[in-house]
């Protein structure tokens, strides 16, 4: 379905209104103490489309903590390097547990689920470090968002990675978990330490939208990541980027997605639209509560829907 810019842009804007309204802006993340800080009243939208304009509306050019939407880029950038290697140490299946559990792990030997519970997110890194200095394997990832989203203006935070490696415990116990299945080829504090800056990178929802482009492949984004990378990104998007709660999003959005605990979610609409939503108050799975609302209002008001 094509969308007419003028149309959304109203839309958008209502949308900033109507969640500002609601006043409904659920609980900000406090187990990394600098995501505590953050004030949970604030959203921001951006939409690219595939006729090359870009939508946004609210707090769109306020930079926030991508945590783990950085997942995906992770992910790309391996898979550009080993290719299919990865999934030798990582499932591709949903967990139904939260982002941070350690259940499967024992049962399954080591090898999590899927590349976006922390505990694959964290072989997916050691994959990238493969016995690199961390601070070459972060400007990789780096490197890879700002030719996506042509910006070179995407930093990361140093004191969100030093306060989430101050109090990640449980990311601790993952990591060395792991190690005893020798499925982390790193000594796992240089894993964690890479892992923590990856995720504590921030951006705008408009980089983050026009990062996503190259999930999209839409017809202006830079071609880096092949047609078949983005498909199978956007199926892990779909069936694990919301952890307990993926079965939900798409019953919601019917859009692949991917969020992060700093209240980013990053949409996608193949071949139509990357649409990035913020904000930082979370729902029960920890994921952006009012970013789950008005992604499924976008969806429902322009009709994408990889479900037809
Ligand atoms: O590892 C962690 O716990 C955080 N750095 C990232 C978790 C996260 O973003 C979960 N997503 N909603």
């Amino acid at each position: 379905m094509r969308v007419k810019t003028a149309c959304l842009k109203h839309f958008l804007n209502g949308l900033v209104d109507e969640i500002a309204a609601r006043g409904d802006w659920g609980e900000v993340a406090d187990y990394i103490p600098e995501l505590a800080k953050v004030d949970p009243a604030q959203f921001g939208v951006s939409v690219s489309l595939a006729d090359g304009t870009q939508i946004s509306a609210g707090a769109s050019a306020e930079r926030f903590s991508i945590q783990s939407i950085s997942k995906v880029f992770t992910l790309a950038c391996v898979l550009g390097r080993n290719g299919e290697q990865i999934w030798t140490r990582v499932g591709r299946e949903p967990s139904g547990t939260r982002f941070d559990s350690i259940l499967l792990l024992e049962q399954e030997k080591g090898r999590p689920r899927n590349p976006f519970i922390n505990a694959g997110a964290l072989v997916t890194t050691d994959a990238l470090l493969a016995h690199r200095a961390p601070k070459d394997a972060l400007s990789e990832v780096l490197a890879f968002l700002r030719a996506a989203a042509e910006d070179d203006d995407i930093h990361i935070d140093p004191a969100v990675a030093e306060s989430e490696a101050r109090t990640g415990f449980r990311n601790v116990a993952l990591a060395n978990y792991l190690k005893s299945y020798d499925n982390l080829h790193n000594p796992p504090e240089l894993t964690l330490g890479t892992y923590f800056h990856q995720c504590a990178i921030e951006m705008t929802v408009e980089q983050l939208a026009r990062a996503g482009r190259v999930i999209a492949q839409l017809p202006d984004a830079p071609q880096i990541l092949s047609p078949e990378k983005a498909r199978r990104l956007n199926a892990l998007m779909m069936t694990c980027g919301h952890y307990d709660g993926s079965g939900d999003f798409a019953f919601r959005v019917g859009l692949p997605g991917k969020s992060g605990v700093g209240g980013g979610i990053l949409v996608i609409a193949p071949g139509r639209a990357s649409i990035a939503v913020w904000s930082p108050g979370l729902n029960l799975y920890g994921n952006s509560l009012m970013g789950t609302y008005a992604a499924e209002r976008i969806a429902r008001f322009t009709g994408w829907s990889v479900f037809g």
